[in-house]
């Protein structure tokens, strides 16, 4: 039986752009969304839509990563993280606000705005399948679409009100194309001193470049104008379960001898989150 439209994704189909022609619309049709010229993309039975075909992304969460890290965001560890961004993101809105997550992973940042928008709709973008899953079922009008952020995005010009990245990879010039001018692109990323105990403590752990944060700022300046930014630190409580979970959803999890982590008195009993969050404007 061919799967349905996921109806979150209904909401979305005046701004999706087929990827194959970049300018055609995309309909829904026997369990796929189809473009005039025949380009077709499957709609998974777990209610994201395939956009990303015939090509491998090169990156994205596997399906290891993507369970630790929705136990983790489960606990509330990083619910003021998530309160920042919301704010943010609320700042920006008007009526009827379109919100796109790049790098979406679980979609927990995402239903994060749209629990404070309530006229609002959202898209979540993503490599990866297994986050993508739980994207879609991350809110009732959050929808999740299979992408990869470093080629031209699936959507008309001035799509969105809101591009929100969280921890995530990058595109400059898509942000800009896809927002409206008025729009505001929200990025949340860690400063050096976030997790710095669990760094410290387990060697495998991938370091936080310190010239990372000049990067940024040289990446979006063409493009963008910081208008507000506002730091998050504080120190939260880690069970050892929470401690395993937080090493295995970052990509350092691959580097991590289990065997490390198995020893005891190895992982810290708390740790510090700090993130730095900016809203920026289109120029
Ligand atoms: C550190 S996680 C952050 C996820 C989510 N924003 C959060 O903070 O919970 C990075 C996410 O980026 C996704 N990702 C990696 N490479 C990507 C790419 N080229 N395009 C889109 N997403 C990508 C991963 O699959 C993962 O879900
Ligand atoms: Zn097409």
């Amino acid at each position: 039986m061919p799967v349905s439209l996921p109806p979150a994704l209904d909401l979305f189909l005046d701004l999706l752009r087929c990827p194959t022609c970049r300018t055609r619309r995309l309909h829904p049709g026997r369990g796929a969304l189809r473009c005039p010229a025949g380009h077709t993309f499957d709609i998974a039975r777990h209610g994201y839509a395939s956009l990303l075909t015939g090509t491998r992304a090169t990156s994205g969460d596997d399906a290891a990563m993507v369970r630790a890290r929705d136990r983790f965001l489960a606990t509330g560890t990083y619910a003021p993280v998530r309160e920042v961004g919301a704010r943010l993101a609320a700042d920006a809105a008007s009526e009827q606000t379109t919100v796109v997550d790049v790098g979406c992973g679980t979609g927990y940042y995402l239903a994060g705005v749209l629990d404070r928008l309530p006229g609002a709709r959202g898209l979540g973008l993503d490599t990866s399948g297994r986050a993508l899953r739980s994207a879609a079922r991350a809110h009732d009008r959050a929808a999740a679409v299979a992408w990869d952020a470093f080629r031209p995005f699936p959507l008309a010009d001035r799509a969105a009100d809101v591009v929100l990245n969280v921890f995530a990879p990058r595109n400059p010039a898509e942000f800009h194309r896809i927002l409206r001018p008025t729009g505001r692109l929200i990025v949340v990323r860690p400063t050096l001193r976030h997790l710095a105990e669990l760094r410290g403590q387990v060697p495998a752990m991938v370091t936080i470049d310190p010239a990372k944060e000049q990067r940024l700022h040289r990446a979006l300046d063409p493009f963008f104008a910081a208008v507000f930014t506002e730091k998050v630190e504080y120190s939260a409580p880690l069970t050892r379960p929470e401690a395993v979970d937080l090493v295995a959803m970052t990509p350092s999890a691959r580097h991590v001898n289990r065997a490390e982590l198995n020893d005891d008195g190895l992982l810290p009993d708390q740790v510090t989150v700090s993130v730095l969050a900016t809203a920026y404007q289109p120029r």
